[in-house]
């Protein structure tokens, strides 16, 4: 039985079919259609492109700009730096964490923010940071961060 994301995958991947050299760009094609590239997407370019699926996985995995889950409409970057770090990013995250039910790594079921972890955003005299989308919220605590991420949700209607 083909699924719906199985016969869209088939058809994007057409142009690509038995070209294992040409896997990359069959996979950019699919995530720039999917937003990502679930298992199901992955088997099938595998099928088409006539590599083994380990290959395809191992690609998926290996470079940062493909995904493998859903992205949020918003991205929110939380600072894991030193300075962050230190002035109590561990409380922002677990405050995210029960806020949007999700940690690192992870889409919140509303689909509203994807949760990534970062090394500095370069704003160190405001830590605790995140950034949401292109906007900066320094000096957070766990109070103030889910304020910030319930007006977000609010005006998204
Ligand atoms: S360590 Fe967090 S902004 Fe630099």
């Amino acid at each position: 039985m083909t699924t719906t994301v199985e016969s869209k995958v088939a058809e994007l991947v057409k142009p690509f079919a038995g070209k294992p050299s040409e896997l990359i760009q069959a996979l950019h094609r699919v995530q720039s259609s999917l937003g990502y590239i679930p298992p199901e997407a992955q088997a099938t370019v595998a099928r088409a492109l006539g590599v083994p699926p380990s290959q395809v996985r191992g690609v998926v995995t290996f470079y940062h700009f493909f995904r493998t889950s859903p992205v949020g409409k918003h991205t929110l970057r939380l600072c894991l730096g030193t300075a962050c770090h230190v002035r109590g990013a561990e409380s922002v995250l677990k405050a995210i964490e029960e806020e949007l039910g999700v940690g690192l790594g992870g889409t919140s079921a509303d689909g509203l923010f994807t949760v990534e972890g970062v090394r500095c955003l370069g704003a160190c005299g405001l830590a605790p940071v995140m950034m949401v989308d292109d906007e900066v919220y320094g000096k957070l605590d766990p109070k103030k961060v889910k304020g910030i991420l319930r007006r977000i949700r609010g005006s998204a209607g």
